[in-house]
């Protein structure tokens, strides 16, 4: 193998999870491509414990497993209520996911954040050393890059995002919109999953900020950053071996039982509003409504680990959830068949692969999203002689590289998901494999090492030129 010029990677993400996680569920697919990256190289990974302390004291705890060694650090009560649950939650998620209805704007959360993300920088600057290179991660740390400048930080960093970027005027209701996007020009390259994300942060600092756009760098005054679109993968390999692992055979063969011959439609969420449940669940209705033939042939189970639970809208997408399920459930289910089985915890991930496998149709309708990696796993998963349907939203970032051969549909219509599920139970087997195919060749080829080698590789590259 070439030897990488790297000297050490510094990956830093709000959250962090030991590599030792990564077969018992508690990783979700970016947590466990970071951690593939730096079992790659010597690095460490550092972050939010997840804990809370009465007092910010910075000190890091250090753990090592599977060749990978944590840092991370305690937050204050306060902190977490303003950084993670405010402006991390309450203002960037909503409105960075379209969702400027739900966007709060408190100058606390503002304030939070700047103070955590100074907390963060002078916490880990006496680990870098002057030949790593520093990969940053997640909407929770836009202002990090320029916090660790501001404390001499002379190294190579890189930022990912890995939600949506929003389109320039819908940026423009967030206050500190302008201060937010300058803070990306402290960086030396800026990765989003699509296109059309990078476009719209492109729009955003050109059109409002005077930015100019030079080949794939964009120039701000004198600093330069280059840009690109990335789209993160999975490790394809590995899931498709988890699909058949023992533990996998095992859900499959459960799934299939309690199915008693019926397809199984499925869809495995976060419990968030941007996911589009509650419109799934319509639309799956009104499936049922315009094809009673169908009804006790079918069911969809829905596994949706409750998230972010501090947060009232998220609280209230839950309870929403529970009514409508429940409506459903009452209104059509029979002494022999529920038509929704809502589950809301967490499955590891080899028990997920088998289920996936099990499944006639993976339905995945997010309102928006930046990449949705349960797409691409539902994919990796099948059986390659009879493959299920992926539906699929067209405003899921991977929608770009999947539209080869999943169902496109627009969320927000009930219509489209119901058309979608009949065409999809009715597709004849040679259609269904020539579209896996066509989908499964792209999760193979763009998988996590090739979307963690195109961001290193860019960033050594601005090293060597800078
Ligand atoms: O992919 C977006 C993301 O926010 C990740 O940064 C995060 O790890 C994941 O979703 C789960 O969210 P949370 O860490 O808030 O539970």
């Amino acid at each position: 193998m070439e030897l990488d010029p790297l000297s050490r990677l510094i990956i830093i993400s709000n959250r962090v999870s030991a590599p030792s996680d990564s077969h018992s569920g508690a990783q979700g697919g970016l947590a466990v491509a970071l951690s593939a990256a730096l079992r790659e190289y010597k690095g460490i990974w550092f972050g939010w414990s997840g804990e809370t302390t009465e007092q910010f004291n910075g000190h890091i705890n250090f753990q090592r497993s599977g060749g990978v060694t944590t840092a991370t650090v305690d937050l204050e009560e306060q902190d977490v209520d303003e950084y993670y649950n405010g402006y991390a939650n309450r203002t960037l998620w909503p409105l960075f996911h379209y969702r400027i209805d739900l966007a709060e704007y408190e100058r606390d959360f503002a304030g939070g954040y700047s103070r955590v993300n100074d907390r963060f920088a002078s916490t880990v600057r006496p680990l870098i050393e002057p030949d790593d290179a520093i990969w940053i991660q997640d909407y929770h740390m836009f202002p990090l890059g320029s916090a660790l400048r501001e404390r001499g930080c002379q190294n190579r960093i890189g930022f990912f995002l890995h939600i949506p970027w929003p389109p320039r005027r819908l940026l423009a209701v967030l206050p500190e919109a302008a201060e937010l996007v300058s803070h990306l020009f402290a960086y030396d390259v800026v990765g989003f999953h699509t296109q059309e994300w990078l476009d719209s942060f492109c729009d955003y600092a050109i059109d409002e900020m005077g930015a100019v756009l030079d080949g794939d760098h964009l120039r701000l005054g004198d600093r330069s950053v280059q840009v690109m679109a990335n789209p993160i993968g999975i490790d394809a390999k590995e899931f498709a071996e988890a699909s058949r692992s023992p533990t996998a055979r095992l859900a499959y063969r459960r799934m299939r039982d309690s199915a008693v011959g019926r397809d199984l439609i499925v869809g495995v969420d976060r419990l968030d509003y941007s996911k589009g449940l509650e419109e799934r669940f319509l639309g799956y209705e009104r499936f049922l409504q315009e094809h009673p033939e169908e009804r006790k042939e079918v069911f969809l189970l829905q596994i949706a680990p409750p998230s972010r639970g501090a947060v009232g809208s998220y609280q209230k997408i839950r309870t929403t959830l529970e009514g409508l399920s429940g409506r459903i459930n009452g209104a059509y289910a029979d002494t022999d068949w529920v038509p929704i089985r809502y589950v809301n915890q967490g499955y590891p991930r080899e028990q997920l692969a088998g289920i996936y496998r099990a499944a006639k149709i993976g339905l995945v309708t997010p309102l928006r999203d930046g990449m949705n990696l349960v797409a691409k796993e539902y994919v990796a998963a099948q059986d390659p002689e009879d493959p299920g349907v992926l539906i699929l939203s067209r405003f899921a970032g991977a929608a770009a590289q999947l539209q080869v051969g999943a169902l496109l549909i627009n969320p927000y219509s009930a219509e489209e998901i119901s058309d979608a599920i009949i065409a999809a139970l009715k597709m004849p087997r040679h259609e269904r494999i020539d579209r896996w195919r066509a989908m499964m060749d792209n999760v193979e080829a763009e998988d996590v090492v090739w979307w963690r080698k195109r961001f290193t590789d860019a960033l050594i590259e601005e090293r060597v030129a800078g």
